[in-house]
Order: structure tokens, then sequence, then C-alpha cells
């Protein structure tokens, strides 16, 4: 595998439930931390990283992630005439208009691993990254969670996962990973298990929602049958992939903010708001004043 990395693929057709009703009519890829919908952060990780096609797995209320990485001509002309040109940037060229971006429907929420099959027509048989825009990631200056990992990729040339230390009580929420180090923060996979009890574990590294796979991967998660929670697994499938092929297990610089849940939305939310360029400094004496 030597390829670069072209393509990633966005499953943003899950059902949300823990956002309920927040993800009722909108999918929960669409909640914004700040100001800015988790989807476009997963989106500009993948630009820096040198991306240049996007895809989208939509499910239902599919809607509002197209139109918001669409042209919006009349908002456009509206801030024009408005003279509020700072606010016509913040909607301009969300995405770079060389980077295409493509979307495809998973008929159903059939899990993770049936959403990333979905996008097989476009992706084909290349190396590809995968991100699940409800982690959010923060690694400050490191260039992007998914830039680290190709970064690795052109070293390795091999599948990568990427991993952090989890405390024991919440590996039934993981992919979990048995590993033999390899070099610092690079681990080979020996073995993957989905949502083990903490007795079952293998490790303490859980798998965070940023892979990059071999399209092999497309020829394993076809033979995938439904797994835990009844869905289709992409970590069952991962775990066939490794019968054939190398993965590695990445352990990203970072902060990893699960959004997908209430707690870590909200952790989010008062992290990224405290470094927000204008509204930092006011968040935080209004956070100190209230103790
Ligand atoms: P989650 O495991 O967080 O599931 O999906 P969920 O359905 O979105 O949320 P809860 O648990 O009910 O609250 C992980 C990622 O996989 C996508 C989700 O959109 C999310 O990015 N996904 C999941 C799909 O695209 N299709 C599916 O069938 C399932």
């Amino acid at each position: 595998m030597t390829r670069r990395i072209r393509k990633a693929v966005f499953p943003v057709a899950g059902l949300g439930t823990r956002f309920l009703p927040a993800t009722k009519a909108n999918p929960k890829e669409m909640l914004p931390v700040v100001d800015k919908p988790l989807i476009q952060y997963a989106a500009e990780e993948a630009v820096r990283a040198g991306i240049d096609t996007l895809v989208f797995v939509t499910g239902r209320n599919k809607r509002s992630i197209p139109d918001h990485f669409d042209k919006a001509y009349e908002l456009e002309t509206e801030l024009l005439e408005a003279d509020k040109l700072e606010r016509l940037e913040t909607v301009r060229e969300i995405i770079p208009p060389e980077v295409a971006c493509i979307y495809i429907r998973q008929p159903e929420a059939r899990g993770l691993g049936h959403a990333v099959l979905c996008a097989e027509p476009v992706v084909g048989n290349e190396p590809f990254a995968i991100i699940l825009a409800d982690d959010l990631i923060d690694d400050g200056d490191h260039g992007g969670c998914i830039s680290q990992m190709v970064e690795q990729f052109d070293r390795h040339h091999a599948s990568i996962v990427g991993v952090q230390r989890i405390p024991a009580e919440h590996s039934d929420r993981y992919g979990v990973v048995d590993v033999e180090p390899v070099d610092s923060r690079v681990n080979q996979v020996k073995g993957i298990i989905e949502k083990p009890s903490s007795q079952q574990a293998p490790s303490d590294l859980g798998v965070v929602g940023r892979y990059i796979l071999s399209g092999r991967i497309f020829e394993k998660l076809r033979e995938t049958q439904p797994g835990a929670g009844g869905e289709v697994q992409l970590t069952d499938a991962i775990a066939a992939l490794l019968a054939d092929e190398p993965v590695l297990a990445y352990e990203f610089a970072g902060t990893r903010y699960d959004c997908g849940d209430k707690l870590g939305y909200l952790q989010a939310t008062v992290e990224y708001g405290l470094q927000h360029p204008e509204l930092g400094p006011a968040f935080r004496r209004y956070l100190e004043q209230r103790g």
C-alpha cells in the first residue's frame, strides 16, 4: 500500500439516539460546537491532511449536511448587500473549490460497518480515511489527527486505527485493541474486539473515530455479519482484515471529545468557547465570575 490518501468517508447516518430530541430532525453531526457544526470541523481536518474527495454517507434527515457545504446564493447576496463582509467570509468556501463532496445514502441505519460499505462504489480499491465527526479532536498545533495518521501511513504503508488510553470501566463503549509496541505511539494490532467488558478488554487502548484503511476492508465488510447491538461492526471487519494484512494502532497527540454524548459535547463547548478568538476572553470572565 503505497498510494496517497485522497478520500475520506464521513458516516453521518446514525440515529444519534443519545442526543434526542436534538437529533430528531437533524443529524447529530450538525450540532454546533460554539459556531461550527461538528461535520465542518471534521471536513476541515480532512482538507488539512491533503484529502481532496469528501464522501458523506447520509441517512434520514440528510438534507442539512449537503446544504451546509453547498453555495448559499441568497444568503451570500444578502450579506453582501448588508455589507456584512466578515460574516460573508464565514459562509463562503467552507470547503475549498478544488475539493469534491460526494453524497451517498445509507438506506437503513444498519451500523457503522454497513455505512462504510455504502461508500465502496466511490472509494474503490484504494486506502482511504474514515472520520467520525462526533469524535471532535483538538490536537493543538499538530496539524489535525488525520494528518498525524496520514504521516504514519506514509511511513508504514499499513492500515491504521486511531486509539487513546481509556479507563477500564469504559471498555464497553469502544473497540479495544490487543497490541505489541512498534515505536513511540505506534503499536501493531494483534486483535480487536468491540465493546468488551472491563474483564475481557485486552488493553486500555480504545479505538476512536479516526481510521485509515486499505480498500480490502470492503471485502471483509461484505462478509461481516451483524455483531454487537445487532449492527454491522467496522471493528469485526478490521478483525478479519488482520488475518491478511498488518494493522497499526496509533496513539494520536491531542484531546478527543465524544460529542455523541451529552457530557462530552458540553466539555467540548466549554473548551472551544474558551479558545475562541473573539468569544474566549468574555467567556472566561463569565466562568470565573460564576465560580
Ligand atoms: P454511533 O455508534 O455513535 O451511533 O455511530 P449513533 O446511532 O450515531 O448514535 P447513538 O449511539 O444512537 O446515540 C458512530 C458513527 O457511525 C455513524 C454515526 O452517524 C456516527 O458518525 N453511523 C452509525 C452510520 O453512519 N450509520 C449507522 O447505521 C450507524
